[in-house]
């Protein structure tokens, strides 16, 4: 319907004074609420965010418009559409347009927006008559639309249609990550997760702008990964787990499909191989990968640090080749974790020179090793990142060597401690870490010489010696995970323990509407 129908349509409608009759089809902007983008809770905090105090509104007649030829672009129009449709009703569509769209829909476009957005920043633009979203790449438009849904009222995130009015805040917002690492890891070797439960972690994780999902796939209780030159690993060092279950594991198909659902939310699926310690489920399944040649009982315990590879046999780096060529294959993203932590029966006489050796073989295989922080007890090849979890120590001598340090130190990022003394689930060697223990601190300060030019990022692990389902999961992972979100994201300058708390709690509603199982901190203010 054009304006100058429209107006004529008014103007008649006034003179019968019946402009209450007017038909809301003729008016492109329904009267907007007025909103102050400034109050609303995002999180991660953005970089940048000026409120110019009125709104827009989803109607009927909203679309989503994409660039077009940009099949990628469309794809995430549809996956906006995905999330707005349920809860909305509106069957707001997907449309491709070689220009600016008309009034009263969103449009996502790639736009040299400035260098400082990088790769994974972007521009959100909210006025009364449309909202724009704008990025450099096609992953800063995805971490836009993780800012837009939480624009909109929490019950957006339900899954059957609900009251409106759906109404987003108005203003400008420029954004984009301190630290290109921001990452979880899950342990899927003390108990094993299924594809599903993964699945969901990712979308959890996502939604606050994590990019990394470590997997660490093999330990003493279980090897979680199809490894098919040698299929013992699975057939018995995957078929138990902590407490003696069943266990289980990824089919290497099984593994693509994480790793592909992860891509679409431009995460990268980061595989762990913990060697030469933590490896009693290997050495249950094959003899020859033990010095004696006697393979171990399966273990379904939680102590740490008994078992070894036999560094010293020739058949380990054939054994490891072939684990690394095959995960390799199959994990387009750039890291494989070596793990290399408490392998206290390994003489560091050998540890050394085994470290040294699987380095090689993860660079010819054409990745980039991670390791925990006492891998930086070898000579670490140029691109070696050294994972902080205990040692400063550690990550000192992999910063002397020039290695980029991930940090998950114990005390501030394990989400398997316990939050406090009452919390029934998790472990307390690190202490106990509260919302507020979690969130305050500095990576970039937490070592004295490792500063923030050499760190890569954060992340936060979840080792499930004591969580047994996605239940347990979500109830250790949240509210923490968002706040290691936020560490990885904003700028340390933004971030305020007494102001984080009160946006943490306006997550309420969200976490709810999401289904989350979370644990409800007397630390926080939880609001609406
Ligand atoms: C670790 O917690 N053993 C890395």
């Amino acid at each position: 319907m054009n304006k100058d129908f429209c107006s004529l349509t008014a103007l008649f409608a006034a003179v019968l004074l019946a402009a209450a009759m007017l038909p809301m089809s003729c008016n492109p902007a329904l009267p907007a609420t007025p909103k102050d983008l400034a109050q609303d809770a995002l999180l991660p905090r953005p970089v940048s965010l000026e409120a110019t105090g009125s709104s827009f509104r989803l109607t009927e007649k909203t679309d989503i418009y994409v660039e077009a030829g940009n099949p990628e672009i469309e794809r995430l129009g549809q996956y906006l559409a995905g999330l707005l449709n349920p809860a909305t009703g509106l069957e707001i569509g997907v449309k491709t347009t070689e220009e600016a769209p008309p009034s009263g829909h969103i449009y996502l476009a790639l736009n040299n927006n400035g260098p400082e957005l990088g790769p994974e920043g972007y521009q959100l633009e909210i006025t009364e008559k449309a909202v724009n979203l704008t990025a450099n790449q096609p992953a800063g438009l995805f971490y836009g639309i993780q800012t837009l849904r939480q624009l909109l009222p929490a019950a957006i995130e339900q899954q059957e249609k609900q009251e409106g009015p759906w109404e987003i805040a108005s203003g400008t917002i420029r954004d984009y990550p301190t630290y290109p690492y921001r990452g979880a890891m899950l342990d899927v070797a003390r108990h094993f997760f299924a594809v599903e439960d993964v699945k969901r972690y990712i979308d959890l994780i996502s939604l606050y702008k994590m990019n990394m999902l470590h997997l660490h796939l093999s330990d003493d209780q279980g090897w979680r990964i199809e490894i098919k030159s040698w299929p013992n690993l699975t057939a018995k060092g995957g078929s138990t787990e902590v407490g003696g279950g069943a266990g289980g594991y990824f089919t290497q198909e099984q593994y693509q499909d994480i790793v592909q659902y992860a891509q679409d939310r431009y995460m990268t699926i980061i595989p762990e191989i913990d060697m030469p310690g933590h490896t009693n489920a290997a050495l249950a399944s094959y003899a020859v990968l033990n010095c004696d040649d006697k393979a171990r009982e399966l273990y379904t315990g939680t102590e740490v640090g008994f078992s070894t590879l036999c560094t010293t046999k020739d058949t380990i780096y054939q054994f490891i080749d072939d684990v690394i060529r095959e995960l390799a294959a199959i994990t387009p993203g750039p890291y494989l974790h070596i793990g290399g932590d408490e392998s206290h029966v390994t003489p560091m006489a050998e540890y050394i020179p085994f470290i040294n050796r699987v380095q090689s073989i993860v660079a010819a295989h054409g990745k980039q090793v991670i390791g925990w922080d006492e891998i930086a007890n070898a000579t670490l090849e140029p691109n070696t990142v050294v994972q902080y979890w205990s040692k400063a120590e550690n990550a000192q001598k992999g910063v002397a060597q020039g290695a980029k340090v991930l940090m998950s130190p114990a005390s501030k990022a394990y989400v398997d401690m316990k939050y406090d003394s009452t919390t029934q689930l998790g472990l307390s060697w690190a202490g106990f870490i509260e919302i507020d223990t979690g969130y305050i601190w500095d990576p970039a300060t937490m070592a004295e010489g490792i500063g923030k030019e050499n760190i890569l990022g954060v992340e936060a692990p979840l080792w499930t010696e004591t969580v047994t389902n996605i239940k347990e999961l979500e109830y250790m992972t949240f509210p923490r995970i968002p706040g290691i979100a936020e560490i990885g994201w904003t700028p340390a300058s933004l971030r305020d323990w007494e102001e984080y708390k009160v946006r943490l709690g306006k997550q309420k509603g969200r976490f709810e509407a999401l289904g989350i199982n979370y644990y409800v901190s007397p630390k926080v203010t939880w609001g609406e």
